[in-house]
Protein backbone atom coordinates (compact mmCIF):
# COMPACT_ATOMS: atom_id res chain seq x y z
CA UNK A 1 0.00 0.00 0.00
CA UNK A 2 0.93 3.55 -0.51
CA UNK A 3 2.20 5.70 2.36
CA UNK A 4 0.53 9.25 2.22
CA UNK A 5 -3.09 10.01 2.73
CA UNK A 6 -3.76 13.32 0.50
CA UNK A 7 -6.25 14.53 4.00
CA UNK A 8 -2.85 14.58 6.36
CA UNK A 9 -0.22 15.03 3.98
CA UNK A 10 -0.63 19.04 3.82
CA UNK A 11 0.76 21.66 6.10
CA UNK A 12 -2.26 22.77 8.07
CA UNK A 13 -2.87 26.47 7.64
CA UNK A 14 -2.14 27.85 11.60
CA UNK A 15 -5.19 28.24 13.40
CA UNK A 16 -6.36 32.03 14.50
CA UNK A 17 -4.60 32.53 18.03
CA UNK A 18 -6.39 34.86 20.57
CA UNK A 19 -6.20 38.61 19.52
CA UNK A 20 -3.79 40.09 22.41
CA UNK A 21 -6.08 42.20 23.83
CA UNK A 22 -5.35 45.45 25.91
CA UNK A 23 -2.02 45.53 28.46
CA UNK A 24 -4.21 44.58 31.54
CA UNK A 25 -2.88 45.35 34.99
CA UNK A 26 -2.19 44.65 37.62
CA UNK A 27 -1.69 40.88 36.59
CA UNK A 28 -3.62 38.42 39.02
CA UNK A 29 -7.40 39.65 39.16
CA UNK A 30 -8.94 36.95 37.07
CA UNK A 31 -8.24 34.09 35.63
CA UNK A 32 -7.77 35.99 31.96
CA UNK A 33 -5.42 38.54 33.36
CA UNK A 34 -3.49 35.63 34.86
CA UNK A 35 -0.04 35.80 34.43
CA UNK A 36 -0.08 32.43 32.42
CA UNK A 37 -3.03 33.41 30.24
CA UNK A 38 -1.18 36.94 29.37
CA UNK A 39 2.14 35.07 28.83
CA UNK A 40 0.21 32.42 26.84
CA UNK A 41 -1.80 35.09 24.68
CA UNK A 42 2.30 37.39 24.14
CA UNK A 43 1.08 39.92 26.78
CA UNK A 44 3.84 38.67 29.39
CA UNK A 45 3.91 40.21 33.52
CA UNK A 46 6.70 41.13 35.12
CA UNK A 47 7.82 37.44 35.77
CA UNK A 48 6.61 34.19 33.86
CA UNK A 49 4.29 31.75 35.22
CA UNK A 50 5.42 28.44 36.90
CA UNK A 51 3.11 24.92 36.89
CA UNK A 52 4.54 21.66 36.45
CA UNK A 53 3.22 18.77 34.17
CA UNK A 54 2.35 16.04 36.99
CA UNK A 55 2.27 18.69 39.65
CA UNK A 56 -0.68 16.50 41.27
CA UNK A 57 0.15 12.95 41.99
CA UNK A 58 2.61 10.73 43.74
CA UNK A 59 5.08 13.44 44.62
CA UNK A 60 2.87 14.49 47.29
CA UNK A 61 2.14 12.41 50.19
CA UNK A 62 -1.41 13.94 50.58
CA UNK A 63 -2.21 12.67 47.20
CA UNK A 64 -1.19 9.12 48.36
CA UNK A 65 -3.64 9.77 51.13
CA UNK A 66 -6.65 10.74 49.58
CA UNK A 67 -6.09 7.87 46.91
CA UNK A 68 -5.78 5.17 49.37
CA UNK A 69 -7.70 2.04 47.87
CA UNK A 70 -9.84 4.19 44.88
CA UNK A 71 -8.73 2.94 41.27
CA UNK A 72 -6.97 5.78 39.51
CA UNK A 73 -9.96 5.81 36.84
CA UNK A 74 -12.67 5.61 39.55
CA UNK A 75 -10.39 8.90 41.15
CA UNK A 76 -11.07 10.76 37.71
CA UNK A 77 -14.94 10.37 37.51
CA UNK A 78 -15.57 11.58 41.06
CA UNK A 79 -15.38 15.59 41.43
CA UNK A 80 -15.02 15.45 45.06
CA UNK A 81 -11.94 13.78 44.64
CA UNK A 82 -10.75 15.44 41.40
CA UNK A 83 -11.75 18.76 43.18
CA UNK A 84 -9.58 18.04 45.95
CA UNK A 85 -6.41 16.66 44.03
CA UNK A 86 -6.42 19.62 41.70
CA UNK A 87 -6.18 21.75 44.46
CA UNK A 88 -3.24 20.13 46.64
CA UNK A 89 -0.69 21.30 44.83
CA UNK A 90 -1.69 24.82 44.29
CA UNK A 91 -1.91 24.84 48.14
CA UNK A 92 1.33 22.98 48.49
CA UNK A 93 3.30 24.48 45.79
CA UNK A 94 1.77 27.99 45.64
CA UNK A 95 1.49 27.58 41.42
CA UNK A 96 0.39 30.08 38.88
CA UNK A 97 -2.24 27.30 37.25
CA UNK A 98 -4.07 24.17 38.47
CA UNK A 99 -3.79 21.34 35.54
CA UNK A 100 -7.32 19.41 36.09
CA UNK A 101 -6.77 16.16 37.68
CA UNK A 102 -7.74 13.10 34.68
CA UNK A 103 -5.99 11.24 32.57
CA UNK A 104 -5.96 10.58 28.54
CA UNK A 105 -7.91 7.63 28.86
CA UNK A 106 -10.36 8.95 30.55
CA UNK A 107 -12.50 10.02 27.71
CA UNK A 108 -12.14 7.00 25.59
CA UNK A 109 -13.46 5.00 28.59
CA UNK A 110 -16.42 7.25 28.44
CA UNK A 111 -17.34 6.26 24.94
CA UNK A 112 -16.94 2.90 26.13
CA UNK A 113 -13.76 1.48 25.51
CA UNK A 114 -12.53 -1.58 28.00
CA UNK A 115 -9.45 -1.01 30.14
CA UNK A 116 -7.77 0.16 33.27
CA UNK A 117 -5.00 2.36 34.48
CA UNK A 118 -2.76 0.28 36.08
CA UNK A 119 -0.70 1.73 39.13
CA UNK A 120 3.25 1.59 37.84
CA UNK A 121 2.54 0.56 34.36
CA UNK A 122 -0.27 3.35 32.77
CA UNK A 123 -3.72 2.57 30.75
CA UNK A 124 -4.23 -0.89 29.12
CA UNK A 125 -6.47 -1.54 26.40
CA UNK A 126 -8.70 -4.82 26.86
CA UNK A 127 -9.39 -5.46 23.45
CA UNK A 128 -7.01 -3.30 21.22
CA UNK A 129 -8.33 -1.36 17.95
CA UNK A 130 -6.54 -2.88 14.88
CA UNK A 131 -9.42 -3.51 12.41
CA UNK A 132 -12.06 -1.68 10.61
CA UNK A 133 -14.44 -3.43 12.69
CA UNK A 134 -12.65 -2.38 15.58
CA UNK A 135 -12.96 1.06 14.84
CA UNK A 136 -16.69 0.72 14.89
CA UNK A 137 -15.64 0.00 18.54
CA UNK A 138 -15.12 3.76 19.22
CA UNK A 139 -17.98 6.29 19.11
CA UNK A 140 -17.55 9.45 18.88
CA UNK A 141 -17.79 11.67 22.89
CA UNK A 142 -21.21 13.00 23.53
CA UNK A 143 -20.42 15.64 26.38
CA UNK A 144 -23.65 13.89 27.95
CA UNK A 145 -21.65 11.07 28.70
CA UNK A 146 -19.60 13.18 31.11
CA UNK A 147 -21.18 15.79 32.89
CA UNK A 148 -19.02 14.46 35.89
CA UNK A 149 -15.90 16.44 34.09
CA UNK A 150 -17.86 19.36 34.03
CA UNK A 151 -19.28 19.33 37.58
CA UNK A 152 -15.53 19.18 38.81
CA UNK A 153 -14.09 21.92 36.42
CA UNK A 154 -17.23 23.64 37.74
CA UNK A 155 -16.74 23.12 41.53
CA UNK A 156 -12.63 23.94 41.00
CA UNK A 157 -12.85 26.85 38.99
CA UNK A 158 -15.32 28.44 41.94
CA UNK A 159 -12.72 27.31 44.55
CA UNK A 160 -9.20 28.88 42.49
CA UNK A 161 -10.67 32.22 42.00
CA UNK A 162 -8.05 33.89 40.25
CA UNK A 163 -5.40 31.21 39.36
CA UNK A 164 -6.57 29.55 35.79
CA UNK A 165 -7.64 25.87 35.39
CA UNK A 166 -5.50 24.26 32.70
CA UNK A 167 -8.12 21.37 30.99
CA UNK A 168 -6.27 18.67 28.68
CA UNK A 169 -6.22 16.14 26.32
CA UNK A 170 -4.17 13.63 24.58
CA UNK A 171 -3.74 14.01 20.92
CA UNK A 172 -4.71 11.30 18.45
CA UNK A 173 -1.44 9.78 17.79
CA UNK A 174 -0.55 9.24 21.70
CA UNK A 175 -4.25 8.03 22.57
CA UNK A 176 -4.14 5.67 19.11
CA UNK A 177 -0.53 4.33 20.64
CA UNK A 178 -2.56 3.20 23.37
CA UNK A 179 -5.32 1.43 21.68
CA UNK A 180 -3.85 -0.46 18.61
CA UNK A 181 -0.79 -1.75 21.53
CA UNK A 182 -3.44 -2.63 23.71
CA UNK A 183 -0.92 -0.58 26.45
CA UNK A 184 2.34 0.89 26.98
CA UNK A 185 4.89 0.09 24.22
CA UNK A 186 8.62 1.04 23.86
CA UNK A 187 8.79 0.80 19.80
CA UNK A 188 4.98 1.54 18.67
CA UNK A 189 5.56 -0.93 16.37
CA UNK A 190 2.07 -2.11 15.75
CA UNK A 191 1.26 1.98 15.77
CA UNK A 192 3.20 2.29 12.84
CA UNK A 193 2.92 -0.95 11.09
CA UNK A 194 -0.98 0.13 11.01
CA UNK A 195 -0.30 4.04 9.94
CA UNK A 196 1.91 2.93 6.94
CA UNK A 197 0.23 -0.78 5.96
CA UNK A 198 -3.46 1.02 6.39
CA UNK A 199 -3.07 4.86 5.93
CA UNK A 200 -7.41 4.85 5.35
CA UNK A 201 -7.70 2.92 8.46
CA UNK A 202 -5.36 5.06 10.25
CA UNK A 203 -6.69 8.58 9.01
CA UNK A 204 -9.93 7.60 10.28
CA UNK A 205 -9.19 6.38 13.33
CA UNK A 206 -7.42 9.75 14.10
CA UNK A 207 -10.02 11.67 12.61
CA UNK A 208 -12.38 10.23 15.23
CA UNK A 209 -9.43 10.37 18.37
CA UNK A 210 -9.34 14.44 17.26
CA UNK A 211 -13.46 14.21 17.47
CA UNK A 212 -13.03 13.01 20.70
CA UNK A 213 -10.18 14.78 22.27
CA UNK A 214 -11.47 18.08 20.37
CA UNK A 215 -15.22 17.39 22.77
CA UNK A 216 -13.19 16.90 25.70
CA UNK A 217 -11.31 20.23 25.56
CA UNK A 218 -14.58 21.61 24.58
CA UNK A 219 -16.43 20.22 27.73
CA UNK A 220 -13.60 21.76 29.85
CA UNK A 221 -13.55 24.70 28.15
CA UNK A 222 -17.37 25.74 28.64
CA UNK A 223 -17.38 24.98 32.24
CA UNK A 224 -14.55 26.92 33.03
CA UNK A 225 -11.12 26.01 32.19
CA UNK A 226 -8.83 29.18 30.93
CA UNK A 227 -6.45 27.40 29.17
CA UNK A 228 -6.16 23.65 27.59
CA UNK A 229 -3.28 21.62 26.75
CA UNK A 230 -3.08 18.91 23.86
CA UNK A 231 -0.34 16.00 25.23
CA UNK A 232 1.11 14.49 21.99
CA UNK A 233 3.33 12.60 24.62
CA UNK A 234 4.74 9.94 22.44
CA UNK A 235 4.99 11.97 19.12
CA UNK A 236 8.85 11.88 19.62
CA UNK A 237 8.93 8.45 18.43
CA UNK A 238 7.79 9.48 14.26
CA UNK A 239 10.25 11.27 12.01
CA UNK A 240 9.03 14.30 10.88
CA UNK A 241 8.42 12.76 7.45
CA UNK A 242 5.79 10.19 8.97
CA UNK A 243 4.80 12.99 11.62
CA UNK A 244 4.02 15.12 8.80
CA UNK A 245 2.04 13.16 6.61
CA UNK A 246 0.37 11.24 9.13
CA UNK A 247 -0.23 12.76 12.27
CA UNK A 248 -0.11 16.75 12.25
CA UNK A 249 -3.65 17.49 10.50
CA UNK A 250 -5.18 15.47 13.28
CA UNK A 251 -3.68 17.64 15.60
CA UNK A 252 -4.09 20.53 13.94
CA UNK A 253 -7.82 19.58 13.41
CA UNK A 254 -8.31 19.08 17.74
CA UNK A 255 -6.41 22.33 18.03
CA UNK A 256 -8.90 24.14 15.75
CA UNK A 257 -12.32 22.83 17.21
CA UNK A 258 -11.63 25.16 20.15
CA UNK A 259 -9.84 27.94 18.72
CA UNK A 260 -13.40 30.07 18.86
CA UNK A 261 -13.89 29.53 22.28
CA UNK A 262 -11.02 32.23 22.59
CA UNK A 263 -8.80 30.60 25.34
CA UNK A 264 -4.73 29.69 24.98
CA UNK A 265 -4.36 25.90 23.99
CA UNK A 266 -0.27 24.84 24.52
CA UNK A 267 0.94 22.00 22.74
CA UNK A 268 3.34 19.57 24.17
CA UNK A 269 5.76 16.43 23.33
CA UNK A 270 8.45 14.07 24.35
CA UNK A 271 11.78 13.98 22.37
CA UNK A 272 10.19 16.77 19.74
CA UNK A 273 13.28 18.61 18.91
CA UNK A 274 12.80 17.15 15.41
CA UNK A 275 8.85 17.82 15.17
CA UNK A 276 9.26 21.29 16.86
CA UNK A 277 8.45 23.14 13.17
CA UNK A 278 5.32 20.76 12.40
CA UNK A 279 4.03 20.98 15.98
CA UNK A 280 3.86 24.34 16.02
CA UNK A 281 2.46 24.62 12.92
CA UNK A 282 -0.13 22.39 14.14
CA UNK A 283 -1.59 26.07 15.77
CA UNK A 284 -1.43 25.99 19.71
CA UNK A 285 -0.61 29.30 21.29
CA UNK A 286 2.10 27.55 23.03
CA UNK A 287 5.17 24.82 22.08
CA UNK A 288 5.98 22.98 24.95
CA UNK A 289 9.49 22.32 24.84
CA UNK A 290 10.96 19.06 26.10
CA UNK A 291 14.16 19.19 28.07
CA UNK A 292 15.94 17.65 25.66
CA UNK A 293 15.57 20.65 23.20
CA UNK A 294 17.64 24.35 24.00
CA UNK A 295 14.82 26.50 25.10
CA UNK A 296 16.83 29.30 23.57
CA UNK A 297 17.17 27.47 19.92
CA UNK A 298 13.90 26.68 19.95
CA UNK A 299 12.67 30.34 20.59
CA UNK A 300 14.58 31.30 17.73
CA UNK A 301 13.50 28.01 15.53
CA UNK A 302 9.35 28.54 16.31
CA UNK A 303 10.06 32.71 15.01
CA UNK A 304 9.47 31.63 11.82
CA UNK A 305 6.15 29.60 12.38
CA UNK A 306 4.15 32.31 14.15
CA UNK A 307 6.30 32.56 17.04
CA UNK A 308 4.09 31.38 19.39
CA UNK A 309 5.00 31.44 23.39
CA UNK A 310 6.78 28.97 24.58
CA UNK A 311 6.64 25.93 27.92
CA UNK A 312 9.44 24.43 29.65
CA UNK A 313 12.05 22.90 30.42
CA UNK A 314 13.55 21.87 33.06
CA UNK A 315 14.84 18.40 33.25
CA UNK A 316 12.38 16.96 35.60
CA UNK A 317 15.36 14.68 36.81
CA UNK A 318 17.76 17.80 37.85
CA UNK A 319 14.90 18.39 40.45
CA UNK A 320 17.15 15.51 42.49
CA UNK A 321 20.85 17.81 41.94
CA UNK A 322 22.01 19.72 44.96
CA UNK A 323 19.94 23.36 44.99
CA UNK A 324 22.45 25.15 43.66
CA UNK A 325 22.63 22.98 40.31
CA UNK A 326 18.65 23.48 40.36
CA UNK A 327 18.70 27.43 40.91
CA UNK A 328 21.37 28.05 38.29
CA UNK A 329 19.25 25.95 35.89
CA UNK A 330 16.00 28.04 36.30
CA UNK A 331 17.45 31.47 36.29
CA UNK A 332 19.26 30.25 33.05
CA UNK A 333 15.62 29.32 31.50
CA UNK A 334 14.13 32.24 33.05
CA UNK A 335 16.73 34.45 31.58
CA UNK A 336 16.00 32.30 28.17
CA UNK A 337 12.59 32.23 28.01
CA UNK A 338 12.35 36.47 28.05
CA UNK A 339 13.26 35.96 24.45
CA UNK A 340 10.10 34.74 23.87
CA UNK A 341 6.79 36.42 22.69
CA UNK A 342 5.83 34.79 26.29
CA UNK A 343 7.53 32.05 28.61
CA UNK A 344 5.75 29.46 30.66
CA UNK A 345 7.70 28.15 33.12
CA UNK A 346 7.61 24.11 33.52
CA UNK A 347 9.30 20.91 33.92
CA UNK A 348 10.45 19.22 29.89
CA UNK A 349 8.58 16.40 31.03
CA UNK A 350 5.91 15.64 34.18
CA UNK A 351 7.35 15.39 38.04
CA UNK A 352 8.87 11.92 38.19
CA UNK A 353 6.85 10.21 41.06
CA UNK A 354 9.89 10.16 43.69
CA UNK A 355 10.47 14.34 43.64
CA UNK A 356 10.84 15.56 46.90
CA UNK A 357 7.93 18.00 46.84
CA UNK A 358 9.72 20.73 48.61
CA UNK A 359 12.28 21.36 45.93
CA UNK A 360 9.14 22.12 43.60
CA UNK A 361 7.92 24.17 46.34
CA UNK A 362 11.56 26.10 45.73
CA UNK A 363 11.58 26.40 42.36
CA UNK A 364 8.23 28.07 42.60
CA UNK A 365 9.54 30.68 44.90
CA UNK A 366 12.21 31.21 43.05
CA UNK A 367 10.29 31.67 40.06
CA UNK A 368 8.53 34.05 41.86
CA UNK A 369 11.45 35.70 42.93
CA UNK A 370 12.84 37.00 39.59
CA UNK A 371 10.18 39.77 38.99
CA UNK A 372 12.06 42.47 36.51
O1 LIG B 1 -0.91 16.73 37.42
C1 LIG B 1 -1.17 16.53 36.22
O2 LIG B 1 -0.35 16.67 35.31
C2 LIG B 1 -2.62 16.20 35.87
C3 LIG B 1 -2.96 14.86 35.76
C4 LIG B 1 -2.52 13.97 34.61
C5 LIG B 1 -2.47 12.57 34.78
N1 LIG B 1 -2.24 12.00 33.56
C6 LIG B 1 -2.71 11.88 36.05
C7 LIG B 1 -2.11 10.55 36.23
C8 LIG B 1 -2.23 14.25 33.27
C9 LIG B 1 -2.11 15.58 32.57
C10 LIG B 1 -2.06 12.99 32.63
C11 LIG B 1 -1.81 12.84 31.19
C12 LIG B 1 -1.27 11.57 30.69
N2 LIG B 1 -1.65 10.30 31.00
C13 LIG B 1 -0.30 11.49 29.70
C14 LIG B 1 0.33 12.67 29.03
C15 LIG B 1 1.34 13.31 29.94
C16 LIG B 1 2.69 12.68 29.94
O3 LIG B 1 3.14 12.32 31.05
O4 LIG B 1 3.29 12.61 28.89
C17 LIG B 1 -0.04 10.14 29.44
C18 LIG B 1 0.95 9.57 28.45
C19 LIG B 1 -0.93 9.38 30.27
C20 LIG B 1 -1.07 7.91 30.35
C21 LIG B 1 -0.69 7.47 31.72
N3 LIG B 1 -1.55 7.50 32.79
C22 LIG B 1 0.59 7.07 32.20
C23 LIG B 1 1.83 6.90 31.36
C24 LIG B 1 0.46 6.86 33.58
C25 LIG B 1 1.54 6.52 34.58
C26 LIG B 1 1.63 5.09 34.90
C27 LIG B 1 2.42 4.91 36.19
O5 LIG B 1 1.78 4.58 37.21
O6 LIG B 1 3.64 5.12 36.19
C28 LIG B 1 -0.87 7.13 33.93
C29 LIG B 1 -1.44 7.08 35.29
C30 LIG B 1 -1.55 8.41 35.92
N4 LIG B 1 -2.14 9.50 35.36
C31 LIG B 1 -1.12 8.76 37.22
C32 LIG B 1 -1.48 10.10 37.42
C33 LIG B 1 -1.32 10.91 38.68
C34 LIG B 1 -0.49 7.81 38.22
C35 LIG B 1 -1.59 7.06 38.87
C36 LIG B 1 -1.26 6.71 40.29
O7 LIG B 1 -1.25 7.62 41.12
O8 LIG B 1 -1.07 5.50 40.51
Amino acid sequence: MTDAVPAASSTPAPTPRPAPGPDVAPAGGSPADSLLVRAATGRPGPRPPVWFMRQAGRSLPEYRKVREGVGMLESCRRPDLVTEITLQPVRRHGVDAAIFFSDIVVPLAAVGIDLDIVAGTGPVVAEPIRTRADLDRLPELDAAAVPDIAESVRLLVAELGPTPLIGFAGAPFTLASYLVEGGPSKTHARTKALMHGDPQLWSDLCARLAQIAGAFLRVQIEAGASAVQLFDSWAGFLSRRDYERHVQAHSASVLASVAELGVPRIHFGVGTSELLEPMTAAGADVIGVDYRTSLAGAIDRVAGVGAPAVQGNLDPALLFAPWEVVDAQVRRIVSEGRGASGHVVNLGHGVLPDTDPDVLTRVVELVRSLEV
